[in-house]
């Protein structure tokens, strides 16, 4: 498995040398397989969105541009990882706005195609199944949606011929699906994951977070407070990182918790007691009408506590560690 790891960026202002000139945009395969084919030498890095661009994808595409030669940001709402009854119709479109920040942060190729290009016969019959790992957390509450990621991930990677991919820390499940994907399936791309970027007050930046009213916004800043308190309770292990957790939760009445869970990074299975060593610290609940997530990664155990990201962990299963 690739995984080389980002820690958290610094933001310093961007001095590629395509910072500030606008990026050239694709809508098609045609403009796109154009536009790559003038890419010739240097490493390409995609950094893939779904619009509705905040400082957490920056983030993504500023670590991209410390890396690579060549950045290309994806700009697609895919249908196919939205459940019939989801946001796929509310969810924000703000493109003029999201190529101010690829133009600030010298972002080379923006490919922002609409459905009937990226599935031009429509629902494809073959798609990439996520397996048993996309059926917990929050495959159970979505399902199919993991199936609908890994497949337009897949079909960007081929169509950007990238040889980096940045995925936040942030969707905890869909960065381990991902790994999974490129190491089981045979990718040729180093998958490189980058730290929850956050509001000063916790939140975890979210495209999501629009939906919220002012009395939401406080009421969602339990989540990460809760996982706060789970990793200041890690060195005494995982009942206590669960208890100091939920002790947190119970307190607002207003999130409607979906799950809260300690689980293994790899396995995403829970951890036992006995365990030590880095876990995932995961909270879903709905605020409002909105469904929000946020994790911590915490090392559990003696001089333990949270952590940016996981080192490489490899993927061993807790009951035989
Ligand atoms: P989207 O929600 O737009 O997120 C795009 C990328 O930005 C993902 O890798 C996500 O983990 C990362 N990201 C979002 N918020 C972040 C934050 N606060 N800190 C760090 N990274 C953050 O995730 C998707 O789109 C889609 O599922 C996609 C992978 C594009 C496939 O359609």
């Amino acid at each position: 498995m690739t995984t080389d790891q980002t820690e958290q960026a610094v933001q310093t202002e961007p001095t590629g040398p395509t910072a500030g000139r606008t990026p050239i945009v694709a809508r098609t395969r045609a403009e796109l397989r154009e536009a790559r084919a003038k890419i010739l030498d240097g490493t390409v890095a995609v950094v893939m969105t779904m619009g509705a661009l905040h400082e957490g994808h920056a983030t993504l595409i500023h670590e991209a541009r410390q890396r690579a030669d060549h950045v290309i940001v994806t700009i697609f709402l895919n249908p196919l990882q939205f459940g019939p009854k989801e946001d796929l119709s509310r969810y924000p479109r703000t493109f003029d706005a999201d190529m101010e920040i690829c133009t600030r942060e010298g972002v080379d190729l923006v490919f922002a195609p609409t459905p009937d290009v990226v599935y031009p016969d429509g629902d494809p019959g073959v798609k990439i199944s996520a397996g048993p790992l996309g059926d917990v957390l929050e495959g159970q509450s979505r399902p199919g949606h993991y199936d609908g990621v890994l497949t337009v991930v897949g079909k960007l990677l081929h169509l950007t011929r990238a040889d980096m991919a940045f995925f936040g820390q942030k969707d905890a499940q869909q960065l381990l699906l991902i790994r999974r994907m490129a190491q089981d399936l045979d990718f040729d791309v180093e998958i490189i994951s980058v730290a929850t970027v956050r509001e000063d007050d916790g939140l975890a930046m979210s495209s999501r977070n629009m939906y919220l009213t002012e009395s939401d916004r406080e009421t969602a800043l339990c989540l990460s407070r809760a996982l706060t308190a789970g990793a200041e309770a890690a060195e005494e292990g995982p009942s206590a990182i669960r208890r100091a957790a939920r002790a947190v939760l119970v307190q607002e009445p207003l999130a409607l918790i979906d799950y809260l869970v300690l689980v293994h990074p790899t396995t995403l299975e829970d951890v036992p007691e006995w365990y030590r060593g880095e876990a995932l610290l995961a909270v879903a609940g709905r605020v409002g009408t909105t469904r929000l997530i946020d994790n911590l990664p915490v090392l559990v155990g003696p001089g333990g506590g949270a952590l940016e990201v996981f080192s490489d962990v490899p993927a061993v299963r807790p009951g035989t560690a």
